[in-house]
């Protein structure tokens, strides 16, 4: 586990590593956090759920920043308002550093001792807190980039995301058949509380697309008057489109009649056999209504997925970007690449139940107002995911890499 600590430490500061002093501190809207307060919330969590806890005579670095680095446990008290975390231009970055080291120290200390079941698990909460983290700091940095209008990149060189524009397999349907399936996490691993309890499904007979849905199709949908017709829009979806005037995914724009997608590379050209990206569940919902299709339920794609290898392109591809679906046998790109947007709303599992003390506020009280995403994407460290993993956002929501798979009726 030390290892794991210290790979995961340094992966956050290799991310901010493109990022001026600035730039750490962007906060373009309040679903976006600043990189600064990234690395010092993610070093807070270890601070406060697990050094205090567990490490005799620990000294917090500095007594405030239980509040001021606090997200949303209210069992832990106060904190600034999520909005304004850009805010706090103090500390420094140079302090948020030390900070890291400083808890870092603490952390590999303790780690060399002999600790309870429940330190052990608190440190593997922490350490999938802060992958957690690290995806977000790749999504919100290149949100408050892109929101500049000079467009910088937040990083330059050749690499995956100008790549040429490989073919996409042709989408094919894969067959699953009718019947009670069991979904959920169970196990001895680590996995998030919302996962469970493993419990029984009834799911009829399904086809699931074998691939994700292309630039290419998602142009054809817009050109088909998509953005226009509010026959194929839910009704709230609808509301969105008129009122943020959308007519494409984020990050594009035309240009000379030609559309660009900004990409953590700058803008480039629209890559056709690429994997749509940065689309709400609304855009998701109505794609698929267009295409004579729908968004796959949660446990059709657990279903689909779990006899899937685990491979895919994750963060440690340093790609940053979706890429082009390759053949394979059965559905592919099930994992890395996009979230892909569920038809199902984020609620408990039968017996769910939160856990004691102030980590139950984890997962559990966000369930209402927000849609499942299925996968990981190119920005999910690949040891972070599962069949059974469980992301969720409000369905406006764009910032993430998120896309969608078509499902359908048999
Ligand atoms: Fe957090």
């Amino acid at each position: 586990m030390l290892q794991l600590y210290l790979k995961l430490r340094e992966t956050s500061l290799k991310i901010c590593a493109p990022l001026g002093v600035e730039d750490h501190n962007l906060q373009p809207m309040p679903d976006a956090s600043p990189a600064k307060w990234h690395l010092a919330h993610t070093t807070w969590f270890f601070e406060t759920f697990v050094l205090s806890q567990y490490m005799d005579e620990f000294r917090p670095y500095h007594p405030a920043f239980r509040n001021v680095f606090n997200s949303y446990y209210n069992s832990v008290g106060d904190r600034p308002l999520r909005g304004l975390r850009h805010i706090l231009s103090r500390p420094s970055l140079d302090e948020v550093h030390a900070y890291r080291i400083y808890v870092d120290e603490a952390m590999v200390h303790l780690l060399t001792l002999e600790l309870p079941q429940a330190a052990i698990e608190l440190i593997e909460l922490g350490i999938n807190h802060e992958q957690q983290h690290q995806e977000l700091i790749i999504t919100d940095v290149k949100n408050g980039l892109w929101t500049n209008p000079l467009r910088p990149a937040y990083r330059v060189r050749a690499g995956h995301a100008s790549a040429d524009d490989k073919s996409a397999s042709p989408l094919t349907w894969h067959s699953f058949a009718e019947g009670v399936y069991s979904v959920g996490f169970e196990g001895s691993s680590f996995a998030f509380d919302n996962e469970g309890p493993r419990h029984n499904v009834f799911l009829q007979n399904f086809r699931l697309a074998s691939r994700l849905v292309t630039n290419r199709e998602y142009l054809d949908f817009m050109r088909d008057g998509g953005y226009s017709n509010p026959l194929l829009w839910l009704s709230d979806g609808w509301d969105c489109v008129r009122n943020n005037q959308w007519n494409a995914p984020l990050y594009w724009e035309q240009r000379d009649g030609d559309w660009l997608n900004y990409t953590v590379e700058g803008l480039q050209p629209i890559r056709l056999n690429e994997p749509v990206c940065h689309i709400s569940f609304y855009e998701a919902d109505a794609c698929a209504r267009w295409a004579g299709a729908r968004l796959p339920s949660e446990f059709e794609w657990e279903v689909a997925a779990r006899s899937r290898p685990m491979t895919g392109n994750f963060l440690e591809s340093d790609a940053l970007h979706p890429q082009p679906a390759q053949a394979a046998d059965g559905v592919a790109q099930m994992f890395g690449d996009v979230w892909e947007w569920t038809g199902s709303a984020y609620t408990p599992y039968p017996g769910f139940k939160t856990a004691a003390g102030a980590v139950g506020e984890y997962n559990g009280k966000f369930m209402c107002n927000q849609m499942v995403l299925r996968g990981g994407s190119c920005a999910t460290p690949q040891s972070h995911i599962r069949a059974t993993y469980r992301n969720f956002f409000p369905p406006h929501v764009r910032w993430q890499f998120m896309g969608v798979r078509l499902a359908n009726g048999d």
